[in-house]
């Protein structure tokens, strides 16, 4: 990310960029040395956004808060918030937090709506930023969004954005493909009815969620071991997965 910043000789400050702290790393000392590991890969002074990336209920919640005010303090991060936080995490997040926690960045799109965490963040000022808001893609494939898409000229990605950011939630859809970007921007220009709203807020509630905390870790892993231990870890997940559903954490 660092040399792409870099190679693209567009000025610092036209970029937000955005880093994760692992929930491996949320013990205090470990939380700064990681903080400060992202800085000295990217070569960059300063973060736009540091996020904590999953809850760990390994380590007391105050103490990581603490530490991540205190970077934020240092002048490592300009602005500092959660991912994949629950209603009840975030309460606690907000209660321990001496510097204001700016947002949680969370899977939505058209096929997953969390109308009570969404609640839960806007009554503590928080941003809500969708991850994920296409799906992978698959929105562009959903009949529904396809058919609402029509009507406007817009595709299934667009119109699973759009439903988005017309609830005031921030989306980060990610492509590797310029055509793309400039399709998924396109979204500004257009407004979707109520009854249109109502019609993908109910088949938001169809699907469980894609990302899991073993996303992460499972294609670490399937890039390090190897194929015989890969055999058995695709297996063992896929499993999980049918017993626990796609939240499997
Ligand atoms: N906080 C977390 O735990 C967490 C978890 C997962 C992801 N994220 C972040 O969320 C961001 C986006 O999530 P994501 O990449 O997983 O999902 P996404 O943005 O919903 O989907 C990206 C995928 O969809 C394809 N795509 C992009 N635009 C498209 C379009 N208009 N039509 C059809 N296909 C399209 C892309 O392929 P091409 O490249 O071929 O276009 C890519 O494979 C990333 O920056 C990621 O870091 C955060």
């Amino acid at each position: 990310m660092g040399e792409g910043l870099r190679a693209s000789g567009v000025q610092r400050e036209h970029i937000f960029v955005t880093t994760k702290i692992s929930p491996s790393h949320f013990a205090p000392r470990d939380l700064e040395r990681a903080a400060k590991d992202s800085l000295m890969r990217l070569r960059l002074s300063e973060i736009d956004l540091l996020l904590l990336h999953w809850p760990n209920p390994q380590v007391p919640l105050s103490e990581t808060l603490e530490a991540l005010c205190e970077v934020k303090r240092a002048g490592l991060t300009r602005h500092i918030g959660v991912s994949n936080f629950e209603v009840t995490d975030i309460d606690e997040a907000v209660r321990h937090a001496s510097e204001p926690l700016v947002c949680n960045q969370i899977e939505m799109n058209s096929f997953v709506d969390r109308p009570k965490l969404t609640a839960a963040c806007r009554a503590h000022h928080m941003a809500v930023v969708a991850y994920c808001p296409i799906a992978r893609g698959e929105a562009n494939n959903d009949a529904v969004l396809k058919r609402i898409g029509h009507a406007y000229g817009k595709s299934g990605a667009q119109v699973s954005l759009r439903w988005l950011v017309q609830q005031g939630i921030s989306v980060i859809p990610c492509t590797s493909r310029i055509e793309r970007l400039s399709e998924n921007y396109s979204i500004f220009d257009f407004e979707l009815s109520e009854a249109e709203m109502s019609e993908i807020s109910s088949i938001a509630r169809r699907r469980s969620r894609l990302a899991t905390l073993m996303s992460p870790m499972r294609a670490f892993a399937l890039k390090t071991l190897p194929a015989p231990a890969t055999s058995v870890l695709r297996i063992g997940y896929r499993m999980l997965r049918r017993v626990m559903g796609g939240t499997a954490r």
